[in-house]
């Protein structure tokens, strides 16, 4: 018998990093010592108190039944609890957080939960490709917003029209920001909320790259704002924190009718998270050892940004610094496309990073690198990419 896939599902974007990923086995399967910075996977492993304390729970029988539909009451509390002391923002545990099963989830699920067919909302360009997931599924539409060198990779609120801020329903921001590693300020997160207040547009904060700010600044939650909450929600996810991107774990916090619509939808799709996960992921956020272990992820970033920054300068590549986050968002010499320099790097010196284009038509012109390896593996990759003399 041959099956066909529901229209819902024709509507859905190609994965372009598929193609990157098979250009890269295909070099690893011919003996190409390739240096794969292309990838946005932590390389570390969850910190050992984590995994213990998951040893523990999954061996604890109360963990092996059905979960509540919308998780554990002491997760959401925990979780509240921990918005609370570190970005004095205060949640109702029932109403204003939901518990999700990665923050991927809630980001696609949001659109279907909240939008009507033919409603639209704001994507960030360059952005995370998967918020176009979001956008097919609910049949909504989505207009793009610029995030230019020039701004610092901040949209520019007075440069979106009248009009489309008028229609727009939600706009997403991602700060500190995959790809371009740019974070946000108190003082654009102020204008965000009288903007969004003004146009009655929700904001939706994907703060996956929360703990990740680099030069002893930490990263400013949406949260923090004044009226954020009235206005919006913030994602928050262990993939990055914690090096937990297989666990798929997380929350959202924030306004209480965006929360009770991930909620409902969810009521019908999961039955939240397994219960030794939610309780290992209280510990994840209550331990003792939390700073440190999180100060130990972050501090290693930092010390392979600043490798791989200093690397380039070297070479004539000038980046524009990250400020957070584990990428940086490198230019492309003149004469060449995203993806034809993506080529040169991996063809003639070994090294798989990911064309800007992937992540919107102002990704032109750039490339993505994880700083997803050791610092003298980095530096090795900045070297073969010198001798191609491509910034002489
Ligand atoms: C900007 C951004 N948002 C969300 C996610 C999804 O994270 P999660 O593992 O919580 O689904 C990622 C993962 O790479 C990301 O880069």
């Amino acid at each position: 018998m041959k099956f066909e896939q529901s229209r819902l599902l024709d509507g859905l974007p190609k994965q372009f990093f598929a193609n990157l990923v098979a250009k890269v086995n295909k070099k690893v399967d011919e003996g190409v010592d390739v240096i794969n910075l292309g990838q946005g996977n932590p390389d570390k492993p969850t910190p050992d108190y984590i995994v213990k304390s998951t040893q523990k729970w999954v061996a604890d029988p109360q963990t092996h039944k059905y979960s509540l539909f919308r998780g554990l009451p002491a997760f959401k509390q925990a979780a509240a609890d921990f918005y609370h002391k570190k970005y004095g923002a205060q949640f109702d545990p029932e109403k204003e957080v939901a518990i999700l099963g990665g923050s991927k989830i809630g980001l696609v699920e949001l659109p279907w939960a909240l939008m009507n067919p033919g409603d639209t909302y704001l994507l960030p360009d360059p952005g995370y490709p998967d918020y176009l997931s979001g956008a097919a599924l609910g049949k909504v539409n989505f207009v793009t917003v610029p995030l230019l060198a020039e701004n610092n990779f901040l949209p520019d609120l007075d440069a979106i029209p009248e009009e489309t801020a008028k229609k727009a329903k939600f706009f997403y921001l991602n700060y500190p920001n995959n790809p371009t590693g740019a974070v946000a300020t108190p003082e654009f997160y102020e204008k965000l909320v009288s903007w969004a207040k003004k146009y009655q547009v929700g904001i939706i904060s994907d703060f996956a790259y929360g703990a990740i700010g680099f030069d002893g600044k930490a990263p400013v939650s949406f949260m923090q704002t004044p009226g954020a909450k009235d206005v919006g929600i913030e994602f928050y996810t262990f993939s990055k924190t914690f090096n937990m991107a297989g666990w798929r774990i997380a929350f959202a916090v924030g306004n209480q009718d965006i929360i009770e619509a991930l909620n409902l939808i969810q009521d019908h799709l999961f039955v939240s998270l397994f219960p030794a996960l939610q309780r290992a992921a209280i510990d994840a956020l209550t331990a003792p050892q939390r700073d440190s272990a999180v100060a130990t992820i972050v501090g290693r970033y930092e010390e392979r940004r600043n490798a791989f920054v200093e690397a380039a300068e070297k070479i004539g590549w000038h980046a524009f610094i990250p400020r957070g986050t584990f990428y940086a968002w490198m230019p492309v010499p003149a004469g060449y496309t995203s993806e034809q320099f993506a080529d040169v790097l991996l063809n003639k010196a070994g090294v798989a990073v990911a064309p800007g284009n992937g992540f919107g038509t102002h990704g032109e012109g750039y490339v993505r690198i994880g700083l997803l390896i050791e610092p003298e593996r980095l530096v090795e990759a900045v070297n073969r990419i010198g001798k191609l003399h491509l910034f002489d």
